[in-house]
């Protein structure tokens, strides 16, 4: 089967004023449909950039990146929002609900573009939000619940498109100890029953642990971690 993800000798620079910051250097990474991936390292390894250029957020510098076989360099900004649309589900880590919308209406937001009656709409958002657990919270703001039911409804926003791949950058990162494996523990039985590859960054040891295959990104280059 193609892979779904393939970012081949993957670099990628910042510019700071005069100074060049290599954030990447020639990454090569092949993910599968399916996969239930981890990217680990330190702090400015890079882990944000990969997950950025994959969700078509930003262009390499050199090298390529081929979403569902696309070379995202080849499309225009908004050939890539579309992309992102359809194919992507993003969860972050400070979970970027809108404080003046609803859990229901944080959820029903990506399919506001779609060609689909409000019903549906509305039909849709309710499923995701009680397939992570909170049917009835649909009502609810985001500051009206606890750190790990905002993710859960960042979870529910990401899959109500049908994504392919939700790319997650340290989900867990702002969550305790037990709320980040219960919410990586969700994660992965999403990825288990609707067949959804997960790529994900953390520096928790255990949640790492959780994927089916670890990256390690050290000062911008990749090393296949045991
Ligand atoms: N927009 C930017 N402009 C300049 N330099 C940047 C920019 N974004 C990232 N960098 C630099 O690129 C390198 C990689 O950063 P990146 O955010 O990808 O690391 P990270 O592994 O996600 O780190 P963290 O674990 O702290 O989130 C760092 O040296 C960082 O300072
Ligand atoms: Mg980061």
């Amino acid at each position: 089967m193609t892979p779904l993800v393939e970012v081949a000798q993957a670099a990628k620079e910042y510019w700071l004023g005069k100074v060049r910051v290599p954030a990447l250097k020639g990454v090569d990474l092949v993910v599968k449909r399916g996969e239930f991936l981890a990217i680990a390292g330190p702090s400015g390894s890079g882990k944000t950039t990969l997950l950025n250029l994959i969700g078509c957020i930003e262009m390499p510098t050199s090298g390529t990146v081929r979403i569902d076989q696309v070379d995202i360099a080849t499309r225009s900004s908004d050939e890539l929002a579309v992309i992102r649309a359809v194919k992507l589900g993003f969860i972050f880590q400070n979970f970027n609900l809108l404080p003046v919308l609803t859990a229901l209406e944080n959820v029903e937001y990506p399919l506001a573009t779609r060609d689909i009656s409000s019903r549906e709409r509305r039909r849709h958002a309710q499923e995701a939000l009680a397939s992570v657990g909170l049917a009835t919270f649909e009502r609810h703001k985001p500051l009206e619940l606890s750190g790990g039911q905002r993710q859960r409804v960042a979870i529910a926003r990401a899959i109500v498109t049908q994504p392919l791949i939700i790319l997650a950058d340290e989900p867990t990162a702002n969550l305790d100890h037990k709320t980040g494996q219960d919410i990586l523990a969700l994660m992965k039985s999403i990825n288990q029953q609707r067949g959804t590859t997960f790529i994900f960054s953390t520096h928790d040891q255990k949640v790492m642990q959780m994927a089916n295959r670890i990256v390690m990104l050290s000062d911008g280059q990749l090393a296949r971690a045991a």
